[in-house]
């Protein structure tokens, strides 16, 4: 029998958290036959709530999951960790301006970087999904200087799954005939869904479109802020379908993309695209032996170009006022 992967979930009683753990455990993040330990890391008010949902794991009686460890504190969530998924963050609330939003993120960003340095297994991987997500993951990584860069990566798995899902409703075809589709920049508004590099059964998916106006004014926008009409529909935030893309997005790091596709995913620029070296920034990214590398050579146009700029000088803003705010 295979050692177990120890999994570390912050914020596992929140509703991310509860959408994910029992998917984790039940085999779909890793794969089949990979046996998980799982660590939840919560603040101490949430410990009592994250104790209910490991009790409801127990109850599902998972082959796969081979213990469950709840913790306030992050040295011991991330001593060994092999894959981090860091959920928990502090929202925005009414009022709040953006320095205090990244503030109040890296005071918890930053000590989760240092213990991961302190105790992350030499494998690990790390997907930042608690907003800001792209500048979050910075800061842990500015904080983890042990560790390869390349190991800290933020989620655009859910933006590339909205996109891929409005262009298959467009188009009437299905989810599987789209292929190469990438979400660049900032997970944020100013994202960009690219469809002039994306393949519908073969055809350049900006022609099988035919329609400029939809491509500007409906799909762009409708991708970009989804995450605000499921807020106003549902009541509360994207839950499942952002912690069905955390399982995705570590699947493919892990298992690898699938001949002749590839998958967004926001990693450190090493400049490729003219993005910034060192941003984390969302590219298309093909995966073999469990690293993922940059698809190159494609050929940008100035419509991409100027949406892509515009996404990346807001990572660059992102960058710049964590370090004014001594928090890199
Ligand atoms: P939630 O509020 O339901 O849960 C967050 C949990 O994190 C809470 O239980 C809280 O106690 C915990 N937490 C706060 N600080 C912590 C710390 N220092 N250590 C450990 N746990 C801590 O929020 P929800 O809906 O689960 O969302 C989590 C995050 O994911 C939010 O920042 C949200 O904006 C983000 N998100 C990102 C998406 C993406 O595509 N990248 C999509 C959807 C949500």
């Amino acid at each position: 029998t295979r050692t177990p992967v120890n999994v570390t979930v912050t914020g596992a009683a929140g509703q991310i958290g509860y959408a994910l753990l029992f998917r984790i455990a039940s085999g779909h993040l890793l794969g089949p036959d990979v046996p998980v330990r799982l660590r939840l890391l919560e603040i101490p008010q949430a410990v009592k709530a994250a104790e209910g949902t490991a009790m409801e794991l127990d109850d599902c009686a998972f082959p796969l999951l081979s213990g469950i460890d709840i913790t306030d504190d992050a040295k011991t969530a991330f001593d060994g960790v092999n894959v981090a998924l860091l959920v928990g963050a502090r929202p925005r609330t009414k009022g709040m301006e953006r320095g205090d939003l990244l503030e109040a993120n890296g005071g918890i960003f930053k000590p989760q970087g240092e213990a991961i340095n302190a105790g992350a297994a030499d494998d690990v991987r790390v997907l930042v999904v608690g907003n800001p997500a792209n500048t979050n993951a910075l800061i842990a990584q500015q904080h983890a200087p042990d560790v390869p860069a390349e190991r800290f990566t933020a989620m655009t798995r859910l933006d590339h799954n909205r996109a891929l899902s409005q262009l298959a409703k467009k188009l009437g075809v299905s989810v599987t005939d789209i292929k190469k589709l990438t979400i660049w920049g900032n997970h944020s508004a100013t994202q960009y869904p690219d469809l002039f590099h994306a393949e519908v059964n073969g055809q350049v998916a900006a022609e099988a479109v035919n329609d400029q106006a939809w491509l500007e004014n409906e799909f762009i926008p409708t991708v970009a802020k989804r995450g605000a009409a499921i807020i106003e529909a549902r009541g509360a935030s994207s839950a499942a379908s952002a912690a069905n893309a955390a399982i995705d997005h570590v699947h493919d790091w892990v298992n690898g993309t699938a001949e002749g596709d590839w998958v967004s995913m926001a990693i450190p620029s090493d400049g490729s695209y003219g993005v910034p070296e060192g941003l984390i920034s969302s590219f298309p990214v093909t995966v073999t032996d469990g690293e993922y590398s940059i698809v190159q050579g494609l050929e940008i146009d100035d419509f991409s170009r100027a949406r892509i700029d515009a996404s990346v000088a807001e990572l660059v803003e992102e960058r710049d006022a964590v370090k004014a705010l001594g928090l890199i």
